[in-house]
């Protein structure tokens, strides 16, 4: 029996036994009449006609009953076909689409790999106390991971051995992406675009990943703030595959002499993502602004001609007027953009759509995950549903992502619970060890993305590293939903954890 089958037989249990409830109280409600009818034939008869009366509530209560299971089974049909499952049935897929769905290419992706990752015993001596502390402890691997001594050093940060030369790479390693290892650009030199997007130019057909470029060092600007890197530009590289990058230099560069100026390299620059804008022709750049203590919290803009820049920076501001610290935008099918951002000391994020020029935020302002501290938002659309990825708020150091989807992207917001599959408990609780950036469609596998986070080195963060794994929207949900009467609304999100993958073959010719 096919997986779907079995689906379909499980979520016809609750509207069966509906049914079968119904069809109990209609007979209940005859036999009542008919008890009713023998008591009455020893009564007086009354002006009302206690009969007739009788015989119109039990056709009332057949009609009322019906009334409700057609009901049911129109909400339970069309729940039905928003879920993954009903994708098979919906008539505006074309052949050819519906076909990829069941790609042997995609199934690989969808292979669970375990990661057998084995802790080195603690070092030195243990003190009861300490080994109890140890034992407690929700994440030892996130503990390791943090440790710059640790022995596992290796493990979490490749060295250069091993890094992924699109250039030298021949054959059969061709195309493979390795999480976490140090991937070099076409002139041999590690990619910096941390925090970063990618946007597809219909114009040249060229990918172009921009990021953080943070090839400065790591220092503390006080004893408790957090590690950073001056601000040096938002670096951008360009692919026509997706794995070879070559660099187009820094599109937005930091401001050496001006200390007022927003881009004084002593402030931060975090996360840039670039949309755009088809009725002006601009690129623009939206990207995090604020200053070592983080309490500016703000957004700047910036705009450029050409995708590789320059971009000319137009200024920052507290969009709606409120605190804004992660970010992101969305592009919508529409042309409609929107702004996505961590507010409110964190606590709560912030989607606004944006002018028709993208230059600024309208009045219009949603809140979702309220008291939740969510950040480094990704936003993806499949299907008419907006779907989104957050970690919480833990500096530098990785926690657990979450996937959360919607109907409007301005909410109300589902959270449907940790998307990440494989590895080990440990790696799935700190997203494999990395925070996410963004969210990439793979042009012709509907259904199927490419999950961009970075694996941040606090120590040096210059050598944080990509994790970049498949993301596959499909199945029912683990977690049931407030808005769901017992059915998921939601496909299921899923990132696998993969050593070692590449995209399916022929993924380019699909666009
Ligand atoms: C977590 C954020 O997601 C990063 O972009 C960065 O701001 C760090 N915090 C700084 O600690």
């Amino acid at each position: 029996m096919s997986g779907s089958f079995l689906n379909f037989i499980v979520r016809l249990v609750p509207v069966g036994f509906i049914l079968l409830v119904d069809i109990c109280s209609i007979f209940l409600e005859i036999k009542k009449e008919e008890k009713m009818r023998i008591r009455n034939i020893y009564k007086k008869p009354t002006t009302l006609g206690c009969n007739a009366g009788s015989r119109c509530c039990s056709i009332s209560a057949v009609i009322w009953s019906l009334l409700g299971c057609l009901l049911l089974l129109h909400l339970y049909s069309s729940i039905h076909l928003k879920t993954g499952e009903g994708r098979e049935f919906q008539p505006h897929l074309s052949h050819r689409r519906r076909d990829l769905y069941h790609l042997p290419q995609l199934r690989e992706l969808q292979q669970v790999e375990e990661e057998n990752i084995q802790l080195p015993p603690p070092k030195g001596k243990r003190s009861p106390r300490a080994a109890k502390r140890r034992r407690r402890r929700i994440t030892p691997l996130v503990d390791e991971f943090l440790d710059e001594d640790s022995r596992m050093r290796h493990v979490f940060f490749p060295g250069n051995k091993s890094a992924i030369d699109p250039m030298k790479h021949a054959g059969n390693d061709s195309y493979y992406y390795y999480p976490g290892r140090i991937w070099l650009d076409t002139n041999g030199h590690p990619i910096q675009a941390h925090g970063g997007g990618i946007l597809y130019d219909e114009k040249s057909s060229t990918y172009y990943w921009y990021g953080e470029y943070k090839d400065g060092s790591t220092y503390h600007a006080h004893k408790k703030g957090a590690a950073r890197v001056d601000i040096i530009g938002v670096g951008c590289y360009s692919s026509k595959d997706l794995w070879t990058w070559k660099y187009e230099g820094i599109v937005l560069a930091a401001e050496e002499a001006n200390e007022t100026h927003d881009l004084h390299k002593s402030n931060v620059l975090e996360r840039p993502k670039v949309i755009y804008n088809d009725k002006t022709r601009k690129y623009v750049m939206w990207m995090h602004i604020d200053d070592t203590n983080y309490t500016k919290a703000a957004v700047g803009i910036a705009i450029s001609d050409t995708p590789d820049g320059p971009f000319q920076y137009l200024g920052s501001q507290r969009p709606h007027g409120y605190e804004s610290r992660d970010m992101t935008v969305f592009k919508d099918e529409d042309g409609v953009a929107y702004l996505i951002y961590s507010s409110e000391e964190n606590m709560v994020l912030h989607i606004g759509p944006l002018t028709e020029d993208y230059l600024n935020v309208t009045s219009v302002m949603g809140r979702a995950f309220v008291g939740q501290r969510r950040e480094a938002p990704a936003v993806f659309k499949h299907q008419g549903t907006y779907y989104m990825i957050t970690s919480g708020c833990s500096g530098w150091a990785p926690n657990e992502a979450l996937a959360h989807a919607a109907e409007s992207i301005l909410g109300p917001w589902e959270t449907m619970g940790n998307p990440c599959v494989g590895g080990n408990k440990m790696f799935r609780i700190a997203t494999f060890l990395s925070q996410s950036t963004f969210v990439l469609p793979l042009p012709g596998f509907p259904g199927s993305f490419i999950f961009m986070a970075d694996r941040w080195n606090p120590a040096d963060l210059r050598d944080s590293r990509y994790v970049w794994l498949p993301l596959i929207v499909a199945g029912p949900v683990d977690q049931a939903l407030d808005y769901s009467f017992g059915f998921p609304l939601w496909s299921r999100v899923s990132v696998y954890w993969h050593k070692k993958w590449r995209l399916p073959q022929g993924w380019s010719t699909f666009k």
